[in-house]
């Protein structure tokens, strides 16, 4: 095998928590076991998100430095709308502070109560705002997604037979917008293909409805395309990004991610008279339409973190390391959501810890042992996220799946990091009969997760 390697060096470093088991036992304690309420400063190697937590290079500093601080019509706008259009393709390009800041003025201007939306996965945020828009929010991702186990590389793909009937059937006339996660993060990082893609926009064509990309993840989509579907593999990553751009009427755009910033986000659109009307919500709720939220050296961040993203050494160590910790994981004993995407792996608690039951949240249970044991903060993806009880805490719904995703910062952690996250597993795979489960006893009504309280049972 290739060995790969950092194509960067490191000229800013920062230090990390080193904490003893002690410390972090009553950290937990007093934070309920939820790691949501520790301090930052309590974690020592922190895979919560993938999300603003990348580091930036010096060329980003450099043009952060040269920020056009205007209130209207900025140099820092133009440059990153230049960098956009070219990338994209669309003809409107708002600025926006975040992905959901993006979502939320798409959805607002765009839905009306009673409709129905469309995707191969919402992200929960994405969901969210269909929902507070007054829409339900439908996941139609394709069959093998629902196979952890397979290693099948575009897992993240919709359904077509499902798109389609959906469609041609009773409700079709209510579906507003079909959105695309690339890729796609509440299915495991999977990615879709360009085959997939073309053959959905056909389709939205065909209805008159349009298909929007969730496009996060657009280059780490675009660089699994150049790797496992053939008619793409002469292709640059950036190649497969413009092409996948295009095929879609729109985008909304978290550069927390794909930005490699640590706060920015867009829409793309090439309709004017929606563009139109997102631009009269943006500028009401989020800045200017030449600011949308953000400080011109965040647009100057954004634009040249959008063009480092798709470089192919930044992309092809990423992917290694990656596989790197997913073989560390195998070999502790540690099944994951098979194949390893780029931003994250999602651990199978479920398989791990049996004797837990999903009401007792095995993902979750794994989650406060890999910080009481290694000082590593994930996030559960299991029944503590997505069921629920009655009051006497007896379970009415249970998560498909027990996951805890360990999602990986762009540029921030080295092997030696992950070999740490990988000898941690191995310890608690070793005494998996040991982890306990946990019960809630304080909670919110919705998105319970950031802020439940928890006691060991
Ligand atoms: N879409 C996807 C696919 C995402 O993963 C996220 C955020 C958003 C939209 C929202 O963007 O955070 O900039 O408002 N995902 C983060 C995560 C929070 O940890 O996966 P945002």
């Amino acid at each position: 095998a290739r060995i790969c390697m950092e194509p960067y060096r490191i000229k800013v470093v920062e230090p990390i928590a080193l904490t003893t088991r002690e410390q972090r036992e009553a950290a937990l304690e007093r934070v309920h076991y939820n790691l949501f309420d520790l301090r930052a400063e309590e974690v020592t190697i922190d895979l919560l998100s993938d999300s603003g937590t990348g580091a930036i290079s010096a060329a980003q500093l450099a043009a952060g430095m040269e920020g056009d601080e205007s209130y209207a019509g900025s140099r820092s706008f133009y440059r990153f709308h230049e960098t956009v259009t070219e990338l994209t393709g669309y003809r409107h390009i708002l600025p926006a502070h975040q992905g959901r800041a993006a979502e939320r003025i798409l959805f607002n201007t765009l839905l009306e109560p009673g409709g129905i939306v469309l995707a191969n996965t919402h992200f929960d945020t994405t969901r969210a705002n269909v929902e507070l828009s007054g829409c339900q929010a439908h996941d139609i991702p394709c069959v093998e997604a629902r196979d952890l186990d397979s290693e099948r590389p575009f897992k993240g793909n919709i359904d077509l037979d499902r798109l389609r009937s959906t469609l041609e059937g009773p409700d079709g006339s209510r579906v507003r917008v079909v959105i695309m996660t690339i890729t796609n993060n509440g299915g495991g990082g999977q990615p879709v293909s360009m085959e997939n893609l073309k053959q959905t926009a056909e389709i939205c064509r065909r209805h008159g409805v349009p298909m929007i990309l969730d496009a996060a993840r657009f280059a780490e989509n675009a660089w699994l395309v150049t790797r496992h579907e053939e008619a793409y593999r002469g292709l640059t990553p950036r190649q497969v990004a413009e092409e996948a751009f295009r095929l879609a009427d729109g985008c909304v755009m978290s550069a927390k991610k794909d930005g490699i910033v640590h706060i920015g986000g867009f829409i793309g659109l090439n309709d004017p008279e929606l563009a139109e009307k997102c631009e009269r919500l943006l500028i009401a709720t989020e800045g200017f339409a030449t600011y949308g939220g953000l400080a011109g050296r965040d647009l100057d961040m954004m634009a040249t973190g959008l063009l480092e993203v798709t470089e192919p050494a930044y992309l092809a160590e990423r992917a290694d390391v990656a596989s790197h910790l997913a073989d560390r994981v195998r070999a502790a004993g540690v099944d994951i959501l098979e194949p390893p995407g780029l931003h994250a792996l999602y651990l199978n608690a479920g398989r791990l810890l049996p004797h837990i039951p999903p009401h007792h949240y095995p993902g979750h249970a794994l989650a406060c042992r890999l910080y009481l044991e290694g000082g590593i903060r994930s996030a559960e993806l299991g029944s503590l996220y997505l069921g629920e009880e009655d009051e006497d805490g007896n379970p009415t719904k249970s998560a498909p799946y027990e996951l805890v995703r360990l999602a990986l910062p762009r540029r921030v952690y080295t092997r030696s990091h992950y070999d740490h996250v990988g000898r941690t597993l191995e310890r608690i795979a070793k005494n998996a009969a040991s982890v306990h489960g946990y019960r809630i006893f304080e909670q919110s009504p919705i998105l319970r997760h950031f802020r439940a309280k928890l006691q060991p049972v």
